[in-house]
């Protein structure tokens, strides 16, 4: 019999629910909550009280695209964490209130590694390759910059990660100095493509092994920015595009020579990236022009499972079922998560 999981991921400022049938994606909802606009961040009170609104049309809708009633379903998958408590905890309860409705497996989901397994959510129409065990995953997003080896779908190793700043908020912080918006990756990424990426340079950090950093990188710009406003107060206007493309050049280049180190060392050629950095072009095409030089196999992520969504929880959380997991009723959400 076929296993029908819903999926629901409430870690930050989505509202997503999903149903894959073994694997195969037959919906995924997702409610972007757009009371942040206003504050250049995501208000951690107004993002747990919107997913309390959307929680439940958003997974009726999820069921209604799926065609399925609430009773076909085998077992509900949730993000446990990290995220933002109060976020976590509306997903968190909801699956356990339906788990004990149905009487069905609830499995909880560790955020990250639903971003790692993102390539296994089978499509309609797709060609569906999925990355063979093992692979590497260069995880990038708003709250991680990570190297993971991944031997199956339940074992992972972090072999490199920032020590620091998270690649995804030296993007914001740039966007934020250059007085561009939020979240800022996207504006720099589209700025980028207009403009001379070797025309200013960066400093890049020194940091030994498959670790990162990216609060050094931040500061030079900051200083850049700062000593030519002083000598004219438009460079920023005049010169956004070739900042934007120089700076996430840098970014990129950062995170390449660590994740061709990881290769190296590993002998790993199955290469993949996740989270919500991993939309970005240019390291999208720095990625798979790497692949074809180094002979990787490289799978990138459709720009839809880059963000936050419950299609990739819902295959990990399927994942784990098979694997014999079942989380027990007075599971809590966790903010943090250390390791794997
Ligand atoms: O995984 P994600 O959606 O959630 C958090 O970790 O919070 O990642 C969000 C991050 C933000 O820092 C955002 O600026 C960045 O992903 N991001 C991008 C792009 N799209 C989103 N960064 C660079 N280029 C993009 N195209």
């Amino acid at each position: 019999m076929a296993d029908y999981i819903l999926g629901i991921e409430s870690s930050c400022d989505d509202t997503s629910a999903a149903v894959l049938r073994d694997g195969f994606l037959l919906s995924n909802v997702i409610a972007s909550q757009q009371v942040h606009k206003d504050f250049g961040g995501v208000v951690p009170e107004l993002a747990s009280r919107a997913h309390e609104q959307n929680i439940v049309p958003v997974v009726s809708r999820a069921l209604e695209q799926a065609g399925i009633g609430v009773k076909d379903l085998t077992a509900i998958a949730f993000t446990r964490g990290p995220g933002l408590l109060g976020s976590l905890l509306v997903g968190t309860s909801f699956a356990k209130a339906m788990g004990i409705a149905l009487d069905i497996p609830i499995i909880m989901v560790n955020h990250l590694q639903g971003h790692i397994l993102a390539g296994f959510v089978d499509q309609e129409g797709k060609d569906n390759r999925h990355p063979v065990f093992p692979y590497l995953c260069l995880l990038v997003s708003g709250g991680n910059s990570q190297i993971v080896r991944v031997d199956s779908p339940v074992e992972y190793t972090i072999l490199g990660q920032t020590i620091d700043d998270a690649v995804g908020e030296a993007f914001d912080k740039c966007s934020k100095m250059m007085g561009l918006g939020y979240p800022g990756g996207p504006v720099i990424d589209r700025l980028a493509k207009e403009g001379d990426p070797r025309r200013f340079r960066f400093a890049k950090p020194h940091i030994p092994g498959l670790d990162y950093s990216f609060s050094g990188v931040k500061t030079s710009l900051l200083y850049f920015v700062r000593d030519e406003m002083a000598k004219d107060p438009l460079f920023i206007e005049k010169n956004k595009e070739d900042i934007c493309a120089s700076f996430q050049k840098t970014l990129v280049d950062i995170l390449m020579d660590k994740l061709v180190k990881a290769a190296r060392q590993t002998g790993i050629r199955e290469v993949t990236i996740g989270g919500g950095v991993s939309a970005n072009s240019g390291l999208r095409s720095r990625v798979e022009d790497e692949g074809k030089r180094r002979g990787w196999n490289v799978y990138l992520p459709e720009f839809k499972f880059t963000t936050d969504n419950a299609a990739m929880i819902a295959v990990a959380g399927w994942f784990r079922l098979k694997a014999g997991e079942r989380t027990p009723l007075d599971v809590a959400p966790v903010s943090r998560i250390a390791d794997y």
